[in-house]
């Protein structure tokens, strides 16, 4: 068994090593930002990690505050999620709408995932992604999904679990406009799939959040192929870890981002 394999959350060893990490992370989160808000949201990435969530607690809590961003930009539209897992990054966003003053009614949330774990990456994807890949990586589960939005409370009269491929199902959902889209998928055609079928959903200034994009290089190539092929400018990455990096669809016409 290779070592990526062990470190993966999907075994034992992995989920032992997550849980230190987390726990880390969210005493120096808490250390760096000595709020009573950020107790609580400190507390909520440790009911996450690892059972529910692969994401990490920068990436979790910038999710949350992107979601109470859109809501005091009074950005239009629903949230989004491609690469669900066992649903908690799902339920951070989630919880960030409920809990926001700001929030004028619960958005919608979408969650599309095959539930059977990550397709094969292709060459795209790089030689470690093609070596370490193993049939159901990341094979999450609807049942976990809804667990943990009821344990936070949270009413699934808004939430769509959406499972299938990408390909047969993101084109097929009755989905108007996005607020915020997080990619979370991993793999060159995972991504640009969802870029081909949502982007254009996506309302000027709403956030792309992409999970993977310093993390596997068809991730970083998807984006880059698509925002080329379409011509998109004024596209401004914003780093959020070593991982993870965000931006703000820009005004068609101008070619610059809506507020930064
Ligand atoms: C890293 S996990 C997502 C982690 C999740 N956001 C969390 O909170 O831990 C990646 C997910 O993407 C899904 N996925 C990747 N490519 C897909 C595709 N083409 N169609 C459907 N699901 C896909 C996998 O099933 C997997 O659950």
């Amino acid at each position: 068994m290779n070592l990526i394999k062990l470190l993966s959350t999907d075994f034992f060893t992995g989920q032992i090593l997550f849980s230190g990490k987390g726990l880390l992370d969210s005493l120096w989160f808490l250390v760096r930002n000595p709020r009573k808000k950020s107790l609580r949201l400190a507390a909520l990435t440790l009911q996450l990690i690892p059972r529910y969530t692969k994401v990490s607690v920068k990436r979790l809590i910038n999710l949350h505050r992107l979601v109470q961003k859109a809501n005091r930009l009074n950005l239009p539209g629903d949230i989004v999620e491609c690469g669900v897992w066992n649903g908690g990054s799902a339920a951070m966003m989630g919880v960030a709408d409920r809990d926001d003053e700001a929030s004028g009614k619960a958005r919608k949330l979408w969650l599309f995932d095959s539930f059977r774990g990550l397709p094969r990456p292709s060459n795209r994807d790089g030689k470690q992604a093609r070596e370490t890949y193993f049939q159901g990586w990341c094979h999450g589960e609807t049942g976990k999904v809804e667990r943990i939005f009821r344990r936070f409370r949270l009413s699934l009269q808004h939430v769509n679990i959406i499972p299938g491929w990408f390909d047969d199902t993101l084109g097929t959902a009755d989905l108007q406009t996005i607020a915020l889209l997080h990619i979370d998928a991993d793999w060159y055609a995972s991504v640009k799939v969802v870029l081909e079928t949502l982007y254009d959903k996506v309302v000027e200034g709403g956030f792309v959040v992409l999970d993977d994009y310093w993390r596997w290089p068809g991730c970083r190539e998807a984006v880059t192929d698509y925002l080329k092929e379409h011509q998109i400018q004024g596209v401004v990455l914003k780093q959020v870890d070593l991982h993870g990096v965000y931006f703000q669809k820009p005004h068609r016409c101008r070619g610059e981002t809506v507020d930064s």
